[in-house]
Formats: C-alpha cells, sequence, structure tokens
C-alpha cells in the first residue's frame, strides 16, 4: 500500500488501538432532513471531537462542517435515489475523485446492493471508485446496503456482500452486526466496521451491539441514528469509545454513558478552546 494511502488511513483507524468510531452523518443523501439531523451542523458540533471520522456527503462538509476542524471526512460518493422509491438500489456515482482530494477527504465510501436489480452496476461502480482511488491514494469503503430490507442482515448475505467488496478492492467494508458475525469476519480480508441501524430500543441494546461486534472482528463502528438520536449523543459516542479504544466492557461503557449525561455543551466549549 501506497504511503498516501496508509497515511489516510491511519487518520481513521488509531494506530494505537487499531480500531475506529466513526459517525455516520450521510443519511440525508437519500433520506432528507432525518430526525435529529435537520440541522447538521448543530448535531455534529458537540460530537465532532470525540469522532475518529466523520461520514458525510460533500454539500454537508462545505455548509455544515468549518475546514479548522480537524477530524478525518469519509465522503459519501454514490447516490441518485431517495426514500420515495420502494427500491433504493439505482445509485451512481455522485462525487468525482478529483472533489473528493479538492475537500482533503481520508476516504471515500459507496453503497453496494448485492442481490438487487442493481448488483452489477453498484458493483462496477466500486471497481471505478476503487482504480481511481488506487491512482490517487484514496482508501474506498463499499458499504454493504440493504436498502429497505433490513431482513436481509443476515451472516450469509453479508458475508457474501462483504467479501465481493473485498475481492473487488474495497479497502475497508461498513456493514452490519448479525447472528454469527464471527462467519461475516472470517470471509473478509479487509477491516469491517457496523454500522448501527435504525435506533434501537435502549442504551443496553446499543452498546451491546458494539461490544459484541468487536468481540467478534469488526474493528470499529461507522454509526448514526443510535448516536446522534439519543437523547445524550455526546454521552453515547463516549461509551462507545470506551468500548471501541479502552476495551471497556458494557457495564463500564453504560457506567460512562450515565456519567456524561448532559454535559455537551460544556464538552464542545473545552475542545474548541
Ligand atoms: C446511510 C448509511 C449510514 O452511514 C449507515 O447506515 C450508518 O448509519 P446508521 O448507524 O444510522 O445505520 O450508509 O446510507
Amino acid at each position: 500500500m501506497d504511503w498516501g494511502m496508509k497515511n489516510r488511513l491511519s487518520r481513521m483507524i488509531k494506530p494505537s488501538t487499531g480500531r475506529s468510531v466513526m459517525l455516520a452523518a450521510d443519511h440525508g443523501y437519500f433520506m432528507g432532513p432525518t430526525r435529529k439531523l435537520e440541522n447538521p451542523r448543530k448535531m455534529l458540533e458537540p460530537l465532532l471531537p470525540f469522532a475518529d471520522t466523520v461520514a458525510v456527503t460533500r454539500g454537508i462538509l462545505r455548509t455544515s462542517i468549518d475546514p479548522e476542524w480537524d477530524t478525518p471526512i469519509l465522503l459519501r460518493v454514490s447516490g441518485g435515489t431517495s426514500i420515495l422509491k420502494d427500491d433504493l438500489s439505482d445509485e451512481e456515482i455522485t462525487t468525482s475523485m478529483t472533489d473528493a482530494v479538492r475537500l482533503n477527504v481520508s476516504a471515500v465510501a459507496l453503497s453496494i446492493f448485492v442481490g438487487t436489480n442493481h448488483e452489477k452496476q453498484s458493483l462496477v461502480n466500486l471497481s471505478r471508485l476503487v482504480n481511481e482511488g488506487e491512482e490517487f491514494g484514496m482508501p474506498v469503503m463499499a458499504i454493504t446496503a440493504v436498502g429497505k430490507e433490513l431482513k436481509k442482515r443476515d451472516a450469509k448475505y453479508l458475508a457474501l456482500s462483504c467479501r465481493l467488496a473485498a475481492e473487488i478492492g474495497a479497502h475497508i467494508v461498513k456493514t452490519y452486526y448479525c447472528d454469527n458475525f464471527r462467519k461475516v469476519v472470517d470471509g473478509s480480508p479487509v477491516p469491517l466496521v457496523v454500522a448501527g441501524g435504525p435506533k434501537l430500543d435502549t442504551e443496553l441494546d446499543v452498546l451491546n451491539l458494539v461490544y459484541n461486534a468487536l468481540q467478534e472482528g469488526a474493528i470499529g463502528v461507522d454509526m448514526g441514528r443510535n448516536i446522534w438520536q439519543n437523547d445524550y449523543p455526546v454521552a453515547m459516542i463516549k461509551a462507545i469509545r470506551a468500548i471501541v479504544h479502552e476495551k471497556a466492557t458494557v457495564k463500564e461503557a453504560m457506567q460512562v454513558y450515565t456519567d456524561n449525561k448532559g454535559r455537551a455543551t460544556e464538552q464542545v466549549a473545552i475542545h474548541r478552546s
């Protein structure tokens, strides 16, 4: 792997732990102003100091994140559908590699839709992006998207999707945690991070998901709604960090969450001063 590629990856995946807490905030590219992400700047600013990477589109990056922030950017570069469509798989590459470089991002991300009508299109999109990524030293994340078919999230399907992504050359894959997640990890020669999916019922459910995913071989999370739709998003991301980077148990992480509730304003003030 070339120096630039390695350097970009090591900004996102912390060399001290080999792990990463990525904050996903790219949902608007097909969901519009999702609950609690209506005003991206307001939601993101208190969380950025605690994210190893933030995933956004170029529109949100240019309008809602000040260039002075040091948080590495994972740029969503696929799109073309909206939540109004039953089939969300008809995506194209929407952002050029030139613009990604101009924005000084640390990686680009696109969704693949294995088993759908647009399987080939999305896999060819991935291959094009990897070709360009190799040329520019830009890591590519493939996202094993399931659209509205959340039931597809089982080990057999996700192992297939992750492996296809790795074979085409993705440098990292975002997938979902599932029963027998180890099978997904074992079949993937590149690192995996897990999304959270729609908001879970309790904080304990979220922390258990993160803990189990890490125990079974994920190198971190790329999580959105279960952080920023929580009543105490900063407390939540800090609790997740404790599991990912400090090997905290679920009980210890729950204590971090409880201890940090309601301290968001104070924390952002400290980090910006
Ligand atoms: C949106 C995405 C999200 O980044 C991904 O689903 C992670 O977010 P969440 O934890 O809310 O599922 O790819 O298309």
